[in-house]
C-alpha cells in the first residue's frame, strides 16, 4: 500500500482489484457483489471490489456486477491506493506477469488462477512475495475446486510426498472417457468436447499435454520444495491414441489416462512426466472419468490419499479463488494463520525420460507371414527388452496384414527407442501404431 494511504482497518474495508472478467472473473465478481456479507463474517471486514480490468469495454457483462467498476486501463486497478489484494484472472503471461510482479513489488497480495505464470515464474514470484511480506495464492491454478495446493502447502500428507499421480486436465480426460466407453475416434471425441464446452476452440495446450505439464510443474515444485520448470517435464499428448488401443487396454485389464506424475527416485532426483499411460482398471485413478480431476498422493506417513473433484468451470474455480481470497484477507485483518510453506529450496534434478524404466504396450501392424513374431522378438531381446504378453490378430486379409500387441517387462526407455527404430526398419513391420507406458 502506498505511503500515507489508509490501511484496510482505518478505511473499514479490504479493497479488491480484479484483472479479467471472463469465465472465472465473472464468477468471482458476482460472488463479491452478492456475498459480501458472508465474506465479511469470515474475514472481519467487508471486501469491496474497487475495479475490474478487461480488454474489451464493449462486451456485455453480468448484470449482477456494478458496471462502473469496469475499466480497460490497468492503472485504474493496479495504482488504486484502495486496492489491497489483486485477483489475476486474465490468463497467459503477457499482461498477467507484469501485473503480478508489480503488485507484489508494492507489498500487496495476489490471488491468481494462472498456471502458466506459476509454472514458469512461481519460484521467483513466491520469493518476491515473501521478501515484501505479501501473499501469493494460486489454488485455482491446479484442479479447480480441489484444494490440492493448500494440501501441499500445509503438508496435509504429514510428511514427504513419495509420489503424486494426477489427472489434471479435464478436457483430455473427457475425450479419453468417450473413446474408452463409446469407442469414439479421437477427432470425434474432441468435436464432442468442444460442442459440450469442455474444450476450447484452440485445444492445443490441452491435447498436447502442455496444460497438464504447467500444473504438474506447480505441484512438483510445492511437493518437493525444489523448482521444477515446465521445460524439464517430459510431455506427450493424446492425439495419437486410437479406439483399438482402448479395446486392447480393456482386454488386458487396464484403462488409458493422461497422467501427470512426479516421484522422488533417490539421489536428489525426481521423475516428472506427463503422458498417456496404462493403469490397472481397478486403480482409483482409472475410475476418474469425464471432466473430473483427481490427485493421488503416496506419502510415508499418510499412506495413499486421493483428492477428487471438478477441475475447471466457473463455479469450481471461483470457489478456489474465494478460498484464497478469504485466507489472504484474514491475514490482512490479523485473523490469519501463519504464512504457508511457500519457498522452494534448491535443485533436485529431473531425470531425463531416456534414463527411466517402464513396462510398455506396443501395437504394430505387420505383414501376415511366418517368422514375423520371431524377428520382432529377436530385436527386442537384443535390446534386453523381455516380452510379457503377445496378442496377434488378423486385421485385413486383402492387405495381408496382421496386428500384434506386445506388453513388455520393465525396460530402459532409451533401449525401447533404439529397438523401435530397428523394428520400423524391418520390411515386415508396416507401422508401429502405438507405444504406451504402463504406470504401476
Ligand atoms: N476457465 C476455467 O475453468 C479455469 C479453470 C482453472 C483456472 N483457470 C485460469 O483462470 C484464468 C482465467 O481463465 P478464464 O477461463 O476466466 O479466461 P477468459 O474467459 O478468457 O477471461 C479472460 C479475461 O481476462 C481479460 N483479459 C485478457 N487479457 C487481458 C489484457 N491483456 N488486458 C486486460 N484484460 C484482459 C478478458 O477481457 P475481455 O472480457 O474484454 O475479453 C477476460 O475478461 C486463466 O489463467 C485460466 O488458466 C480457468
Amino acid at each position: 500500500v502506498s505511503k500515507g494511504a489508509a490501511g484496510p482497518t482505518e478505511r473499514g474495508f479490504i479493497g479488491v482489484g480484479l484483472l479479467g472478467m471472463g469465465v472465472v472473473g465473472t464468477g468471482v465478481a458476482e460472488a463479491l457483489s452478492i456475498h459480501g456479507s458472508f465474506l465479511q463474517e469470515s474475514v472481519g471486514l467487508p471486501l469491496k471490489l474497487q475495479g475490474i480490468l478487461v480488454r474489451d469495454a464493449g462486451r456485455s457483462r453480468s448484470a449482477l456486477v456494478d458496471s462502473s467498476l469496469i475499466t480497460t486501463q490497468s492503472k485504474d486497478v493496479l495504482e488504486n491506493p484502495e486496492v489491497d489484494i489483486v485477483i489475476e484472472l486474465m490468463g497467459g503471461e503477457d499482461a498477467a506477469l507484469p501485473a503480478i510482479r508489480g503488485t507484489l513489488a508494492d507489498g500487496r497480495s495476489v490471488v491468481t488462477g494462472n498456471k502458466e505464470v506459476m509454472a514458469k515464474h512461481g519460484a521467483g514470484l513466491l520469493a518476491m512475495a515473501r521478501a515484501k511480506g505479501a501473499s501469493l495464492k494460486f489454488e485455482a491454478a491446479v484442479g479447480g475446486a480441489i484444494p490440492v495446493i493448500s494440501a501441499l502447502e500445509r503438508g496435509v500428507t504429514g510428511a514427504r510426498v513419495r509420489a503424486l499421480r494426477a489427472i489434471i486436465n479435464g478436457t483430455t480426460n473427457y475425450i479419453l472417457t468417450r473413446m474408452a466407453v463409446e469407442g469414439m475416434a479421437f477427432e470425434d471425441a474432441l468435436s464432442d468436447a468442444q460442442a459440450q464446452g469442455y474444450a476450447e476452440a484452440d485445444p492445443g495446450n490441452d491435447i498436447n499435454g502442455t496444460d497438464a505439464a504447467y500444473k504438474l510443474a506447480v505441484l512438483a515444485t510445492l511437493a518437493y520444495g525444489s523448482p521444477v520448470s515446465p521445460e524439464s517435464i517430459y510431455c506427450e499428448g493424446i492425439g495419437h491414441l486410437t479406439p483399438r488401443d482402448f479395446r486392447y487396454a480393456h482386454d488386458l485389464g487396464y484403462a488409458i489416462k493422461l497422467l501427470a506424475i512426479a516421484k522422488e527416485i533417490g539421489d536428489g532426483e525426481l521423475d516428472v512426466r506427463v503422458h498417456p499411460a496404462f493403469i490397472a482398471s481397478d486403480a482409483q485413478l482409472a475410475k476418474v472419468d469425464g471432466v473430473y480431476n483427481a490427485v493421488q498422493f503416496d506419502s510415508d506417513s499418510a499412506g495413499e490419499l486421493l483428492l477428487y473433484g471438478r477441475g475447471a468451470g466457473s463455479g469450481p474455480t471461483t470457489s478456489a479463488v474465494l478460498s484464497d481470497l478469504i485466507e489472504v484477507a484474514r491475514r490482512l485483518t490479523g485473523h490469519g494463520g501463519p504464512q504457508s510453506r511457500q519457498t522452494p529450496g534448491t535443485g533436485s534434478r529431473v531425470r531425463p525420460i531416456d534414463e527411466l524404466d517402464f513396462r510398455y504396450y506396443l501395437r504394430l501392424t505387420v505383414s501376415d507371414q511366418p517368422g514375423v513374431l520371431a524377428a520382432i522378438a529377436r530385436i527386442l531381446g537384443d535390446a534386453s527388452i523381455s516380452i510379457a504378453s503377445v496378442i496377434q490378430q488378423e486385421v485385413d486379409e486383402t492387405a495381408g496384414s496382421a496386428e500384434i500387441v506386445i506388453t513388455t517387462h520393465r525396460a530402459r526407455e532409451s533401449a525401447l527407442r533404439d529397438a523401435t527404430g530397428k523394428l520400423t526398419a524391418l520390411d515386415v513391420v508396416r507401422e508401429i501404431g502405438s507405444i504406451i507406458r504402463v504406470e504401476e
